[in-house]
């Protein structure tokens, strides 16, 4: 018996010529060996058909590597939104170049990006890896980002598939998106990568979808993975799941998805081998798999030896440059470019100036080679300026981490460090050693341990109130002078990395008030965690906060600065407590007092600069007191750099928002992510996502999606002209003169409106985004700018025909700045064929039924 999927499949009909032998060649077992990962970052090599383990890194802040070099860093770009912000494809070619050759200096073949899920709502934990609330812009960056990395030879896996867009119960819920909004929004990034440039592989999401007449997990959907993206799309690279996201085995292996990650182990191997034999599992769909993995392989070099690793690229310039380039100017005062001569002294404010957040929590995180700190940036830029550095409040709940190196020793030896020993079932010791440098984790214990104990002494030497914690996960005992503070006897497995409570773990404590200097003594005894594919390990953050100033001292300090300095600078932003993958906001606010911070410093000094240091939209209920405001999201490892560079005027701070910044969060058209009581989680508002919800409501934003002001302005020409090509292409001309002194780059934005009243039963949005083209203009000078508006910007997916058509009628085309500034428009007719192109053009959903054809024009 043949399914639906398994015709969609042969229909796709991957196995090339020099393939189909290489699989031909390979046992059963051997195959499905090649199904599930050798390791959480490598696949089975194949010495007998001269395939190679293949490397996969995540991405997509950067390529983290594999783990096997010791001490590996990488280079850190802003984040995706930022990158998406600069609305600048040569910037994101240049960025896909950077991740491919970053890849091959890690020895890594398949990098685990871009992320192209949509920004539906400002709480979720992931959208600083996101690119826009917009998937006209997410696509045009994530296609000039792949096609870079691909030309290189090193692919882009492309996630999450599909609809996975907030974290609450991210493994647990299925997203129920009307089939408009699906096709339109949601899946129309992976659709343009996969048939217009080639994507090489895909990653299945954890949620699953419902698409009206299946619903299913994604790593076993069989409409959307086999008969959409791999026959309807015709899609020949590799589907594959999400760490640790598959949960069947016949369901999953018939339901499109390739590859189980990571592994050993999860629910293939031998009982995919078994279901082979039995029947349930067609060995074809099997040799398709292995197929795709072999043409992956093939793509990226992975027969022969492996790729010899470039030098480590020098991108720092780039990097800096990109990060001050996507920075928003939010608003700005009159004098906005800051001339350093003028500058004796500076008071730089901010928890995020101290510490500042370069890049967001979770999977995307990598090791930097360095991080220019705010206080760096600015003191190069400023060379005869006094900085005073302040945090003005911590805007943390955790206790600071503990300053190890310094202050703990091995309670026995003396030595520096602590004391880690391995303990078996009948708690006999396996092994014990000291690590002078302890990270919080103790991975891959020796195979009979169970239990680890960590003792050190913390020296406590200011007098006063010190508070010592320990954050740790999973069944545990804390002991603080002997004293036992938290005990748990819950154990836990791999969810605790999946929602991400690893990274940043709850504590427990005790507050020691002191005299003299003195240690304490602390003893953390832990179960050791298996978290399967994410290996074993214990977690053991030491935290410490000494006597110090309360936040109301630190604030009045840090007033104090700003009223005394020719220039205040204030960071303020999110931190690693607050925007992660793994968990949603709660909350938009800024976390702590730094509302009160800002409006304080303001008082006393009303032209400070303030650079807003965060991925995903937060309140700023300061934003018109202020002067001058700029959004620097996570900036990567040219933080301080970027910063200098924007208020100096060496760079121009080119950004414009790829999503909405609310004012209230009651404004905001989706602030709950919780799954009904079914686990599902429903898509009420369709297509109206981001900007386009805004607009249906007329809500005012405190600043509207494309906004962004630059160091320079710019006047539109009062006329624009459009023309069709034949291929169903709208070209809109207009000039654009810089009216500002210096030199600087717009980004002309092309907004659609639909013919009204739009065909019965047709939802469209008020206005979207159909186009873009940024460009560089000097002071004074015009220039003329065609935006381009792909065919498909105008066509609706049909839910009758489940097709694409192009409904006829007269289109108004509005250009400028942002959505809610519109300076030009013009008109266009646009026949329902389109010029010479069919109104429906893409194959019908039964993609495997010959007797259902589309619809001719
Ligand atoms: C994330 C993926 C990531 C994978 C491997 C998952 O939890 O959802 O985006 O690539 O882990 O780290």
């Amino acid at each position: 018996m043949t399914t639906k999927s398994q015709d969609a499949l042969a229909a796709s009909n991957t196995a090339g010529e020099s393939i189909a032998p290489l699989v031909a060649a390979l046992s059963l077992e051997d195959k499905v060996r090649l199904l599930t990962g050798q390791t959480a970052w490598r696949l089975y090599a194949m010495p007998q058909i001269g395939l190679r383990s293949l490397a996969i890194s995540d991405g997509p802040v950067g390529v983290r590597g594999t783990g096997e070099i010791p001490g590996a860093t990488s280079l850190l770009m802003p984040s995706p939104s930022g990158l998406a912000a600069t609305w600048n494809l040569d910037a994101a070619r240049r960025a896909g170049t950077m991740f491919a050759t970053e890849a091959r200096r890690l020895g890594v073949d398949i990098v685990l990006a871009p992320q192209v899920n949509i920004q539906r709502t400002p709480i979720g934990g992931r959208h600083f890896e996101c690119y826009s609330e917009d998937p006209y812009l997410t696509t045009q960056i994530a296609a000039a980002a792949v096609s870079a990395m691909q030309e290189a030879g090193v692919a882009a896996c492309v996630k999450h598939y599909v609809a996975n867009d907030s974290e609450n119960y991210r493994t647990e819920y299925t997203s129920r998106v009307p089939e408009q909004a699906l096709r339109e929004i949601y899946m129309a990034p992976f659709e343009h990568l996969v048939t217009d440039v080639g994507v090489w592989s895909v990653m299945a999401a954890y949620n699953g979808a419902d698409a009206g007449d299946e619903a299913a997990p994604m790593t076993e959907h069989g409409h959307l993975n086999n008969d959409v993206l791999k026959g309807e799309w015709g899609f020949d690279g590799v589907v594959l799941s999400d760490w640790m996201a598959t949960n069947t085995t016949v369901e999953s292996a018939n339901g499109g998805l390739d590859l189980v990650m990571p592994g050993p182990g999860g629910p293939w191997e031998d009982n995919l081998l078994e279901a082979v034999r039995r029947g349930d599992v067609d060995e074809s769909v099997i040799d398709d798999k292995v197929a795709r993995i072999l043409l992956l392989a093939e793509r990226t070099g992975g027969f022969g030896d492996a790729i010899p690793a470039p030098s480590r690229p020098d991108d720092a310039e780039f990097l800096r440059k990109l990060a001050a380039e996507a920075t928003v100017v939010l608003r700005r005062g009159k004098d906005y470019v800051v001339d350093a001569a003028d500058v004796a002294s500076i008071a730089l404010i901010g928890p995020n100036a101290v510490n500042a957040y370069v890049l967001g929590g979770g999977s995307s995180t990598v090791h930097p080679h360095y991080v220019v700190s705010p206080t760096s940036g600015l003191t190069e830029a400023f060379p005869n300026a006094d900085i005073t550095l302040l945090r003005g409040g911590s805007a943390l709940v955790h206790t600071p981490p503990a300053d190890l190196t310094r202050d703990a020793t091995d309670p026995v030896t003396g030595e520096a460090g602590i004391a880690v020993t391995e303990l078996n079932t009948a708690g006999e010791i396996v092994s014990a050693l000291v690590n002078p440098t302890w990270s919080g984790w103790h991975s891959d214990p020796s195979a009979d341990c169970t239990d680890v104990v960590l003792e050190t002494n913390l020296a406590l030497r200011e007098s006063g109130e010190h508070r010592i914690d320990v954050g740790v996960v999973g069944a545990h005992r804390i002991f603080i002078d002997g004293t036992l503070v938290s005990e748990s006897h819950v154990e836990v497995d791999a969810n605790v990395i999946l929602d991400s409570s690893a990274n940043s773990p709850i504590g427990s404590g005790l507050t020691i008030t002191i005299d003299e200097p003195r240690t304490v003594r602390v003893r953390v005894e832990l179960k050791t965690v298996n978290a399967g594919g994410y290996g074993r390990w214990v977690r053991a953050d030491f935290r410490h906060a000494r006597p110090g100033p309360s936040i109301e001292d630190e604030i009045v300090e840090a007033v104090e600065a700003a009223r005394n300095a020719d220039l205040t600078v204030l960071v303020v932003g999110t931190n690693s407590e607050v925007e992660s993958e793994g968990w949603d906001r709660v909350s938009l606010a800024l976390p702590g007092r730094q509302d009160e911070l800002v409006r304080r410093v303001l008082e006393v000094a009303p032209d400070a600069i303030v650079v807003v240091n965060a991925g995903a939209p937060v309140l700023l209920p300061w934003l018109n007191e202020a002067k001058t405001v700029l959004w620097s999201w996570f900036p990567g490892q040219e933080c301080g750099n970027a910063v200098a560079d924007v208020i100096t005027g060496k760079t121009e701070p080119a950004g414009r928002l790829p999503w909405t910044l609310p004012s209230s969060e009651s404004d905001v058209p989706i602030m709950n992510t919780a799954p009904d009581a079914d686990m599902v989680l429903h898509y009420p508002e369709g297509v109206h996502v981001g900007y386009r919800e805004w607009e249906r409501t007329e809500k005012t934003p405190a600043a509207p999606f494309g906004h962004g002001l630059g160091w320079t302005d710019f006047d539109y020409g009062t006329e624009a002209s459009a023309r069709v090509a034949d291929d169903g292409t709208v070209t809109v001309t207009l000039s654009v003169t810089n009216t500002g002194s210096r030199e600087g780059a717009e980004v002309v934005q092309a907004y659609v409106e639909a013919p009204s009243p739009s065909p019965a039963g047709i939802e469209r949005p008020i206005r979207w985004l159909g186009g873009f083209e940024r460009i560089s203009i000097g002071s004074g000078e015009t220039s003329t700018v065609s935006v381009r508006l792909p065919r498909r910007t105008f066509e609706v997916w049909d839910t009758a025909s489940h097709a694409w058509v192009l409904p006829e009628g007269e289109y108004a085309i509005a250009l400028g700045r942002s959505v809610r500034d519109l300076r030009t428009r013009t008109l266009i007719n646009l026949p329902s064929h389109g010029g010479t192109a069919p109104a429906v053009r893409e194959k019908p959903r039964e993609a495997s039924a010959p007797s259902q054809t589309a619809p001719s024009a």
